[in-house]
């Protein structure tokens, strides 16, 4: 075999698929979409000639972006899903450079990096998950490369502040692109693609996969100026972007007041999960800005399965550097995260009365 050195040395992307009751593992949308939106595309997708090749770049679903965010429609780029535009700005602007990046982060930026070989450079958040400046100021006073920053971070949950992003993307011109993943933005109503259209090396990253609920469609796209935009897209694939995923997007952004009232929900849970955690004792939970957050225990291992057992499936994350201890767990629906938090209560009073479950 001629897997190159780099491939055999890289771990798989970490995620096993369990059987669960209540799912809060992903980050997705608990609902799938309104019947009035599904019932549209599915209209849509039945007039489909499905022996005939997509538009070239999605131009249809672009357009609709464009005009959604009223941004240029030669600065949008498409994409099965923003997982996949990561690795394109990292064949357009990482290997043979260097991918820089916090941690905890986003697993695929340093996986990308890795997969494509290039210079992966990964910078301790500090302890209170605020950036680390100087180290970042060092790097991209230097060097070359491509600069991915989640904003709300992820999984910590936390915004940085558009000045601190400021003061950084001034340092990386022009060397660097720097791309903000706003894969959560709805949830926190921030807004950084402000910074792509005045600055011509940055990037905003969107999915369709979290508050647009189409975890499954597999959707995602960047907003840029035209020249960045027009580089990037010579690194997808022609007619990568399928014509069912083109119409159920556009079916989303035909009818995106849809989905408001559930990221209101997701915003009203979010406050009222943190509150009831903070009265039990033996969980810690950090305050989030996105549809997910943090929750660190004594015995993160023995929690996780513990939690299984009662149907409630969360994401281990205490294998990252800067959280052991931690456990992120996505927001459900408003029974779905009562059934979290009854869980939560009887596995705490079971570790209080010192019950040892082997
Ligand atoms: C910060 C961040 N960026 C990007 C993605 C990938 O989204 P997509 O489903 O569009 O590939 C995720 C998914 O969890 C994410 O957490």
């Amino acid at each position: 075999m001629s897997v190159r050195p780099e491939i055999r040395a890289l771990a798989p992307y970490r995620f096993a698929a369990r059987p669960h009751l209540v799912k809060l593992d992903q980050n997705e949308s608990p609902y799938d979409l309104p019947s009035a939106i599904k019932a549209r595309a599915l209209k849509h997708l039945a007039q489909l000639p499905f022996n005939r090749y997509p538009e070239m770049q999605g131009e249809s679903l672009r357009q609709a972006i464009a005009a959604y965010h009223d941004w240029p429609i030669d600065g949008v780029v498409i994409s099965g899903g923003s997982n996949i535009l990561i690795q394109s700005f990292v064949i357009a602007c990482g290997i043979g450079q260097t991918v820089l990046t916090v941690s905890p982060s986003f697993a695929v930026y340093a996986m990308s990096a890795e997969l494509l070989g290039a210079k992966l450079s990964e910078l301790p958040l500090n302890l209170d998950f605020s950036l680390p400046h100087q180290a970042l100021r060092q790097e991209l006073s230097q060097g070359s490369g491509v600069f991915f920053l989640a904003n709300p971070a992820a999984p910590t949950g936390n915004v940085f502040s558009e000045a601190e992003l400021r003061e950084l993307i001034e340092l990386a011109a022009p060397n660097w692109t720097v791309v903000i993943d706003e894969a959560y933005y709805q949830f926190s109503r921030t807004d950084f693609s402000g910074l792509a259209k005045e600055y011509p090396h940055v990037a905003s990253l969107r999915t369709f996969s979290k508050a647009f609920g189409l975890g499954g469609v597999r959707l995602g796209y960047a907003l840029m100026q035209p020249e960045l935009a027009q580089n990037l897209q010579k690194t997808m694939m022609p007619f990568s972007v399928s014509s069912l995923q083109l119409a159920i997007g556009l079916a989303v952004l035909e009818h995106s007041d849809l989905l408001e009232p559930r990221v209101r929900e997701v915003e009203t849970e979010r406050e009222r999960l943190l509150e009831a955690l903070s009265k039990i004792e033996g969980v810690s939970a950090n305050p989030s800005e996105t549809n997910f957050f943090l929750i660190k225990v004594s015995e993160p291992q023995e929690f996780f399965a513990q939690l299984l057992k009662c149907g409630v499936l969360v994401r281990r994350q205490d294998h990252l550097p800067g959280l052991s201890g931690y456990l992120r767990v996505s927001i459900g629906t408003p029974q779905e995260n009562d059934a979290f938090l009854e869980a939560v209560k009887a596995i705490t009073g079971e570790f209080a009365t010192g019950v040892n479950h082997g």
